[in-house]
Order: structure tokens, then C-alpha cells, then sequence
């Protein structure tokens, strides 16, 4: 199978073909949906809440997104890997960020990074640019930046913050990135920032005129029970089937039905 590289993805914006892309934290999901045809896989900062069960992204660490990255690069023969840079590892000055964005790729094998923010970390974008790593930026809600948003909220309702996210997706695009996700925007918003700009939008809650979409893949499934967002559609109930799967085990197990014949050495 031939990789997915980031002309690939350019050439997706330039065709109007719709770019698909999904989050994946280890093999088991990152092969079933590499197979399955994904455009690209985000190893998202998310992990912290879908796996690890932090109830936001900021405690993620630099080495729990090398070894999930690590695992998602095993099971993906074609996808583009793009990893998240976590919480505090770009944010403090340009050396670290360039460091940090190096270990993603280099020890956890990913093809692009990802960071939070507009205007504000363009002079990052472009230094990790200028380090030859492909750059996803991400603006709107940044859940990064839940204590300044005050909590998960749509974000660019009004007419000045609307216009502050056309600045900063014009900012990110001149840095070098090579595509910007748009989370939690109203979608007329998004329609206008995906026609003013070169490079491909991905939206997450951001209407359907981006030029490609991303979901968590727990919230797809119906493997996050605690909180689902508007705009998440459920694909599958797993959640179900896993808790099926779990309560036959059990019983079979006080029933003594399991081991049988079958499942034993003689
Ligand atoms: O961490 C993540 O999963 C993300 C996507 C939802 C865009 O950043
Ligand atoms: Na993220």
C-alpha cells in the first residue's frame, strides 16, 4: 500500500476530494481503520480524556504521546500519522518547541505534528517548518485552552472573535502549516475560512463545508459514556457489546461452564 503523504493531502483540497481523518491511540484501532481506507490518523491529545480518563488534556505528557504514536505507527501501513504536541511542551519558547516536535517524529515515528492556536504560535509553526516537520495547526476551541474559554464552548460567535479566527487561520497558513483543524465554530464561519484558504480544513464540530472531518474514535463508537458533544455521531455502540461480551465471560466463569472440552489441553 502506497503512503499517504502531505502532497497527497494538498492535492484532496485542490480535487475537492473530502479528507477523512479519525483519532487513534494504539495498534489494535489505528489497523482496523488504516485498512479501512482513513486519509489520516491523529494520535489527539484526547488520549488524556478517552483513555486515560483525566477529565481535560492538559496533564498529557510528551512521553505518553511518543509511546501512543509509537504503537498507532505499527498499525498504519498507509494513513498520514499526525501526533499532538502536548500541553506545555511548545508553549514555553521556541527551542523546546522545535526539541519536542523532533522526539514526536523522531522516537515516535509520526509523519506531522500538531499544536494549539492562531497568530499567537505562528512564530513556532514556522520554526518547526523550518525543521522540514509538517505542521497541522488548531484553532477555536483548543481544549488546551479550557481555563481561559472557561469551559468547552463554541468559540467565534461574535463578530470580533469570528474575525480574530480569520487572522489567526491566515496566520497559520503563513507560517507553513500544511492544514488547520477548526473545532467548535459556527459553520458559516468555517465555510468562510475554508474559501480564504490554500490549505485544507478540517473541522470537528465545525459544519460540513470544511475540506475534511475529524472525530475521536471512542466517540464514534460509543466507547466515551460520560459526555458525548453535539456534534459527535455515533457510528456503533461498542460499549454494548464489550459489556455483553464481559457479563457471558463472568457468568460462564461462576457457572463453571467455562473452560469446556473445546477451550481445554488434554
Ligand atoms: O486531541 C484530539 O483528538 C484533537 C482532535 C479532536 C482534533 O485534537
Ligand atoms: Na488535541
Amino acid at each position: 500500500k502506497k503512503q499517504t503523504t502531505i502532497l497527497d493531502i494538498q492535492r484532496m483540497k485542490a480535487e475537492g476530494e473530502k479528507i477523512s481523518v479519525l483519532t487513534a491511540y494504539d495498534f489494535p484501532f489505528a489497523r482496523l481503520m488504516d485498512d479501512a481506507g482513513i486519509d489520516m490518523i491523529l494520535v489527539g491529545d484526547s488520549v488524556g480524556s478517552v483513555v486515560s480518563g483525566y477529565d481535560n488534556t492538559l496533564p498529557v505528557t510528551m512521553e505518553e504521546m511518543i509511546y501512543h504514536t509509537r504503537a498507532v505507527v505499527r498499525g498504519t501501513s498507509r494513513a498520514l500519522v499526525i501526533v499532538d504536541m502536548p500541553f506545555l511542551s511548545y508553549q514555553v519558547d521556541l527551542r523546546e518547541a522545535r526539541l519536542n516536535a523532533g522526539r514526536l517524529i523522531k522516537e515516535g515515528g509520526a509523519q506531522a505534528v500538531k499544536l494549539e492556536g492562531g497568530e499567537n504560535v505562528a512564530e513556532t509553526i514556522a520554526a518547526i517548518v523550518a525543521m522540514d516537520i509538517p505542521v497541522v495547526a488548531h484553532i477555536g476551541l483548543t481544549p488546551q485552552s479550557i481555563h481561559r474559554m472557561g469551559g468547552f464552548k463554541v468559540q467565534g460567535k461574535a463578530a470580533e472573535q469570528a474575525r480574530q479566527l480569520l487572522t489567526d487561520a491566515l496566520a497559520v497558513e503563513a507560517a507553513g502549516a500544511f492544514a488547520v483543524v477548526l473545532e467548535g465554530i459556527p459553520m458559516e464561519l468555517a465555510r468562510e475560512i475554508t474559501a480564504a484558504l490554500s490549505i485544507p480544513t478540517i473541522g470537528i464540530g465545525a459544519g460540513v463545508h470544511c475540506d475534511g472531518q475529524v472525530l475521536v474514535i471512542h466517540d464514534i463508537l460509543g466507547l466515551c459514556e460520560k459526555y458525548s458533544p453535539k456534534f459527535v455521531k455515533r457510528y456503533a455502540d461498542v460499549s454494548e457489546t464489550i459489556r455483553s461480551g464481559i457479563e457471558e465471560y463472568i457468568r460462564e466463569v461462576k457457572g463453571g461452564e467455562f473452560p469446556d472440552e473445546e477451550h481445554s489441553f488434554k
